[in-house]
């Protein structure tokens, strides 16, 4: 029964010509995507600037669910609702990011480890009552010289499973996010057969923890060239090889693949995820769970006024309401 749920919350997440919106990014992170565009980040901006995504007219039409940080579930609109509130309000089904963060691994220079197991299953717990209905836990691999090694990829992916059945346990949906960077100068070759050996890992692993397939989403890097790789794959190239290997790894009883941005502009990330879904058919639906590739452009547009929340938004803001 408790799995019936989690597989109609895990199906919707993927629903036809719906996706993601990952809007967890840690302090860190949203301070610098916040510096980019020359506004501090205070409590009160980030709130500012997650309310315009959140109550974006419309959103519900093609954002399915959304990922928030731990501050951000926490947090209201100017209008008081909580930011769960609104976003059911809209339909879309909110989630919540529960690692915390990619860390330097302890005797493998140049690789990280995702923390964040210790407490978790109360925190999990905590979450469900806030209103989340998925969790999402991202490992980080990186290409490099002799990198990565067999034990980073092995714990990641005994790390992720962990998780993942920690969240079913705690009706949460896990979106199980293994991220082979684009960061490098390798051929797109490369990127396919660490993928390759990462989700094939992820998967042992998932197995072995007895995760339910059918009640969880795997959220991928597409196949890439290395961001400073001399030759760069052409859109059907990437769209190509990222179904194979999918294709290879991926069991059939995961209900969707929403595929991350990684670092790749809105268009790139856009026309790759549109070429896959031109090509042949696939077991399953293919979607998106975007960071920056869907806010970079509200951030250009928003830059920190509210007097802009109307054209990101679609909605006049409320100062514009009142005159
Ligand atoms: P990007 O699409 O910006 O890679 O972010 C997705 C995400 O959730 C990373 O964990």
């Amino acid at each position: 029964m408790k799995n019936e749920n989690l597989e109609s919350v895990a199906r919707k997440l993927v629903a036809a010509g719906k996706g993601i919106l990952a809007a967890d990014e840690s302090s860190p992170t949203i301070e610098k995507r916040l510096k980019n565009i020359d506004v501090v980040s205070t409590e009160d901006s980030r709130r500012a600037y997650r309310e315009v995504l959140f109550t974006t007219a419309g959103a519900g039409e093609f954002i399915s669910g959304v990922i928030l940080f731990d501050e951000t579930i926490r947090q209201k609109t100017r209008d008081g609702r909580s930011f769960v509130a609104a976003l059911e309000q809209q339909a879309i089904i909110p989630g919540i990011k529960v690692d915390k963060g990619a860390k330097p691994m302890a005797n493998f220079p140049g690789e990280k480890i995702t923390e964040g197991l210790d407490g978790l299953r109360d925190r999990l717990a905590e979450y469900r009552q806030l209103g989340s209905r998925f969790a999402k836990w991202r490992a980080v691999i990186t290409i490099g010289e002799g990198i990565p090694t067999r034990t980073c990829i092995d714990t990641d992916a005994e790390l992720l499973a962990r998780y993942a059945a920690l969240s079913q346990e705690a009706d949460l949906v896990p979106i199980v996010e293994p991220e082979v960077l684009m960061d490098g100068a390798h051929t797109i070759e490369r990127h396919f057969e660490v993928t390759e050996q990462t989700l094939r890992r992820v998967f042992q692993a998932l197995a072995a923890h007895r995760v339910v397939l059918e009640a969880m989403l795997l959220k991928s890097n597409m196949v890439l060239s290395g961001k400073d790789c001399a030759q760069q794959a052409s859109v059907q190239e990437v769209a190509e090889a990222t179904l194979r290997c999918m294709k290879r790894m991926v069991p059939t009883a995961v209900p969707g693949l929403v595929f991350l941005s990684g670092g790749q502009t809105d268009v790139q990330a856009t026309e790759h995820l549109n070429a896959m879904n031109r090509l042949d058919q696939v077991p399953w639906q293919l979607s998106f769970s975007f960071g920056r590739a869907l806010q970079a452009p509200v951030l250009k547009t928003w830059k920190g006024d509210p007097a802009n929340a109307a054209d990101a938004t679609g909605i006049p803001p409320p100062r514009l309401v009142q005159q």
